[in-house]
């Protein structure tokens, strides 16, 4: 059966461009795939974290995860530092990675800035610990965003040297599953760049914990522009925010753009956004409430890891122990 894999980095809160883009996609996938889905806490460190907030954002995106609809009987729900395998078969692979290759990512050209000498080598060899994330499992399937498909395409490039160096069929070339550009959620300040945890203003996101009266202040609140929605797709093209918010709506009720315009084409954005609260509350509250439930039971939270990880642990070692032995290293 075809396996996915994909990883979810405990750095932030999150919010509706997550779930969205990625974490609903992921729900969906559970019926077609054998499904792992990794907590990467070790890809979080590649810059600095608090350990208690480290710790504790672990858990809340498990939580997230389960709340939305990740199931523990269909998919395995694990953490990534609670699987050693991982950092061990990117060792071997940072020992076949030509600098070559790693100094074309450009998302480490843009993390590490100006000042590259003070980058740390874990953000350097990211996407090397992400290749093992995914050829532990020896997955077929990996679900990403446009942002990250530089990463996968390394990943099928370390996948297919390691074959054709030691004359093997061990790894399979993973194939993107880039989500549609429909799911791009904007900033609700500004259309024009990605909805983000990292961005000042709480204004600019729908938190996933947010809740009625706060996502509906905020859709009050978006930047808009003074004319009514358009009846065309067409009408949205120099219009940013008009765009985004539209396309929100249609992610939420799984229905094209131009169905939306159909709807409220004509109407001002006051009546849009009234609606637009409406389905995105229906939505997202009963996921705060859930996730509101299993923050109270943390240890069912870390239990559901715990088994996760057990049984990720259980596919990672097989595949461990191929690699070594096809590398050379000595058996105990
Ligand atoms: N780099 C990914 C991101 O930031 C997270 C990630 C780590 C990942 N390992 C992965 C995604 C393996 C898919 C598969 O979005």
């Amino acid at each position: 059966m075809n396996r996915i894999l994909s990883g979810i980095q405990p750095t932030h809160k999150m919010h509706l461009g997550n779930y969205l883009g990625a974490v609903r996609n992921w729900v969906a996938l559970q019926d077609s795939f054998q499904t792992l889905y990794c907590v990467v806490d070790l890809h979080a460190l590649t810059q600095p974290q608090e350990p208690e907030a480290l710790r504790a954002q672990t858990r809340e995106l498990a939580a997230v995860l389960l709340a939305s609809g990740i199931d523990p009987a269909r998919s395995i729900v694990f953490v990534q530092s609670q699987v050693t395998a991982h950092s061990e078969l990117a060792w071997l692979f940072a020992c076949m990675t030509p600098l070559g290759w790693l100094n074309r990512m450009t998302q480490f050209k843009d993390k590490a800035g100006k000042n590259r000498d003070k980058a740390g080598l874990g953000l350097y060899a990211y996407p090397v610990l992400m290749a093992a994330d995914i050829l532990i499992y020896r997955a077929t399937h990996v679900p990403v965003g446009e942002d990250q498909k530089q990463h996968l395409e390394l990943t099928r490039e370390i996948a297919g040297s390691f074959n054709h160096r030691y004359g093997v069929e061990f790894f399979p070339l993973p194939e993107p599953q880039i989500m549609g550009t429909a799911t791009r959620v904007m900033s609700l300040r500004d259309g024009t760049s990605k909805m983000s945890k990292s961005d000042s203003s709480d204004y600019s996101r729908i938190n996933m914990t947010d809740d009625a009266d706060a996502i509906a202040l905020k859709f009050r609140k978006a930047r808009t522009d003074p004319e009514p929605l358009p009846t065309e797709t067409a009408g949205l093209a120099e219009r940013p925010e008009a765009n985004n918010l539209v396309n929100i709506y249609a992610a939420l009720t799984h229905k094209t753009p131009q169905d939306v315009l159909g709807e409220f084409g004509g109407t001002p954005f006051s009546t849009f956004k009234g609606a637009l609260t409406d389905v995105a509350v229906a939505t997202l509250a009963p996921i705060a409430g859930e996730m509101n439930r299993l923050l109270g039971d943390p240890g069912y939270v870390d239990g559901v890891l715990r088994d996760g990880g057990e049984k990720a642990r259980a596919l990672a070692a097989e595949t461990l122990a191929g690699v070594q032995d096809i590398v050379g290293l000595l058996k105990p």
